[in-house]
């Protein structure tokens, strides 16, 4: 059985190494992309201080629409290029916000919210839909969960597709 542990005096890119082992071990291409994004999702909150939201928009026609996800209740659909996740999604980029409140055209699903990580996933270069991550702690994400996210990010796509 996987067992997943924080310790808080682990280095920051530490815990990304471990939890990117942990990913390649739990994320399995026979399990398919939906229980795939259930358990990165529950690996993602469940490791990472200080989140109250991580989950999955699914890009379905032109909108983005709620996938697994743990947290609090969230909007079921975004429009095209609107919030966080249908720019980062428009861009084809990860964004990274400080604080939720300078954001134009930010999308409060659960107030707490003060910053957030955006990571486009792309399947044959397109958008097959964003992983989206919350803190309640301004300027939670910095380049170091840039590039474990994004990684983990890859792993999903990998296992998955
Ligand atoms: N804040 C997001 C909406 C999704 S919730 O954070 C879960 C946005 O602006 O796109």
């Amino acid at each position: 059985m996987l067992r997943i542990c924080y310790n808080t005096d682990m280095d920051k890119k530490e815990l990304y190494n471990t939890l990117s082992a942990q990913a390649r071990a739990l994320l399995q291409p026979g399990f398919g992309w939906l229980s795939n994004a259930a358990n990165l999702s529950a690996l993602i909150f469940g490791a990472l201080p200080g989140l109250n939201w991580a989950g999955f928009y699914l890009r379905d026609g032109s909108v983005l629409r709620l996938g697994p996800f743990q947290g609090k209740p969230a909007c079921t659909e975004i429009a095209p290029g609107k919030g966080v996740c249908g720019t980062a999604a428009a861009e084809k980029k990860t964004l990274v916000v400080p604080d939720v409140h300078q954001f134009a055209g930010h999308i409060a699903c659960d107030s707490a919210s003060n910053s957030e990580i955006v990571i486009p996933l792309l399947v044959n270069g397109q958008v097959w839909g964003v992983l989206d991550i919350d803190s309640p702690l301004l300027n939670r994400f910095d380049e170091t969960d840039r590039a474990g996210l994004e990684e983990l990010a890859r792993i999903f796509i990998a296992q998955s597709f």
